[in-house]
């Protein structure tokens, strides 16, 4: 019997909702919120009030796409965590409100395993590529850095993960550094594609296992800009696609070498990246490239679903829904990772 999951995602600045049958998306609706954009990064209370405004008319929107009415809805899939307690309260309510007017039953989405499982979706007029379990996930976010090993829907173990920023994180920060605007990454990407990659050379972590650290290479790259600043003023404004090449170029060949290290150790070779940064164009080559020397079956997610977004918010809710997983009315929202597992 078919099953059709609406899923909700309002963990940090993108309010979404989305439809899914089994797991077939028929819409996914984001509103991402632009009043961050001249603070550079995200407020929290301003994104709660955002959330606030977007939910309705967003969860509304994804419904009509769809062509489902509320009543024809078998679960509501919510992210419990992790991300900002106030953005996710604001999902989690409205999850509940739902689940009581129309008693549809809910289930809980831990939003990093909605990353993985976006690797599951298919469209109503394509199938998409989906790897066999086991695989390994290079999990690559604004907040989190981790190699997961996946085997089955709902079997998902943490191989590696940063000791202190993510990958995301890293860009983001860097970006500022530069004066270029919030979320930092896709503009790095952008200027990248005009530089030369071998024009600086920034630190490289030595981090034990298949565990990451990006902190130092952050550090590295604000010496260097600080330096040549001292010495010529200009220097951001000449050099922004050479600083901007050689810092993608750093990123993705430290997240190839844990990931490369991952697979030697487990023996497993299909491949597959998720979050937002999974959007660079570095990586996603780097990835391809790494995976024709190494023989993987390498998995590139959709751009559409590399940031954040409800269907795989509704993936993973369909996958805990067959296997029973129900939230109960209960259910709080979760600000860190350690209080999910
Ligand atoms: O997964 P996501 O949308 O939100 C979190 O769960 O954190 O990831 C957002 C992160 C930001 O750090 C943003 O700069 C980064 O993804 N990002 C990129 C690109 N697109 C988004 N980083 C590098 N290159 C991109 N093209
Ligand atoms: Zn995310």
């Amino acid at each position: 019997m078919d099953i059709t999951i609406l899923g909700i995602e309002s963990s940090c600045d993108d309010t979404s909702a989305a439809v899914l049958r089994n797991n077939v998306l028929l819409s996914n609706v984001i509103a991402s919120q632009e009043v961050h954009r001249k603070y550079g990064g995200v407020i929290p209370e301003l994104a709660s009030r955002a959330h606030q405004q977007n939910i309705i008319p967003v969860v509304d929107t994804a419904l009509r796409e769809a062509g489902v009415t509320a009543d024809r809805i078998d679960a509501i899939a919510f992210t419990r965590g992790p991300g900002l307690l106030g953005s996710l309260l604001v999902g989690v309510s409205f999850a509940k409100g739902l689940s009581i007017a129309h008693n549809i039953p809910m289930v809980e989405v831990n939003h990093l395993q909605g990353h993985i499982l976006s690797h599951f979706i298919d469209l109503p007029d394509r199938k998409l590529p989906h790897p066999d379990f086991p695989f390994l996930c290079l999990l690559v976010s604004g907040g989190h850095t981790q190699i997961v090993r996946v085997d089955s829907p709902l079997e998902i173990e943490i191989i590696g993960t940063t000791i202190d920023d993510a990958a995301g994180e890293a860009f983001d920060k860097c970006a500022k550094v530069m004066g270029l605007p919030y979320p930092g990454g896709p503009v790095i990407d952008r200027l990248a594609a005009q530089g030369d990659d071998k024009a600086f050379r920034f630190a490289r972590p030595r981090v034990d296992d298949l565990d990451y650290s990006f902190s130092g290479l952050k550090t590295s790259f604000l010496y260097t800009v600080r330096d040549e600043m001292e010495a010529d003023p200009e220097f951001i404004e000449k050099r922004k696609a050479d600083l901007c090449a050689s810092l993608q170029k750093t990123i993705v060949e430290i997240l190839l070498e844990k990931l490369v290290r991952a697979s030697k150790a487990t023996g497993i070779k299909d491949i597959a990246i998720a979050g937002g940064v999974s959007a660079n164009s570095g990586l996603r080559n780097g990835i391809v490239a790494e995976g024709e020397r190494r023989g993987w079956r390498t998995f590139l997610p959709e751009f559409k679903f590399t940031t954040d977004n409800a269907a795989m918010i509704a993936v993973s809710g369909y996958y805990r829904y067959k296997n029973g997983l129900l939230a109960t009315p209960d259910s709080a929202p979760v600000a860190r990772l350690e209080e999910l597992l």
